[in-house]
């Protein structure tokens, strides 16, 4: 294996890289930045890196109702949703690959999906488009 291959999430802080990378530039999003241009972003991360750091080593470090901060955004659609998986994806793959990755990002695909169903948005065709993904 080369050196610089890439290893698997093995803490909070790799939870922590992944998030900062995924929020950095999420303002300038030509999808997703509007959403993103008020949030206070020094008290967003250190949340997100909570929830995440939960599901991939299924700790209770967060405790919240991440639906409802969705459920108040006007206009989410499932372009957004698509958009926002990309990104989150595209940030995990360029830094880490493995059996935690693979989690983060499965349930990434199940959460958006739960809140898509939630909001009435949910585009089936793309729910079999990822599962076809998933098991092909
Ligand atoms: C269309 C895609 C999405 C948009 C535009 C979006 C936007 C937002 C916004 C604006 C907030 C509130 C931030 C704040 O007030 O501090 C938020 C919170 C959050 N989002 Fe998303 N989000 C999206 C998808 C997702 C997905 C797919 C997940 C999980 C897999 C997720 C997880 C969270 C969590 C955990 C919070 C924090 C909730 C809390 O306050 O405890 N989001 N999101």
């Amino acid at each position: 294996m080369r050196d610089d291959a890439p290893t698997d999430i093995q803490s909070r802080n790799d939870v922590h890289s992944i998030v900062d990378a995924f929020y950095r530039d999420i303002a300038d999003d030509p999808v997703l930045g509007s959403y993103f241009a008020d949030i206070d972003l020094e008290s967003h991360v250190p949340k997100l890196v909570d929830f995440w750091t939960s599901v991939v080593f299924q700790s209770a470090t967060y405790r919240g109702q991440p639906f409802e901060a969705h459920a108040a955004l006007d206009g989410l659609e499932g372009r957004h949703f698509r958009r926002w998986l990309d990104r989150f994806e595209t940030t995990v793959d360029a830094r880490f690959a493995g059996t935690n990755a693979d989690r983060m990002k499965q349930r990434a695909r199940q959460i958006a999906t739960i809140f898509q169903s939630k909001l009435g948005v949910l585009d089936e065709t793309d729910v079999a488009r990822r599962f076809q993904q998933r098991t092909s």
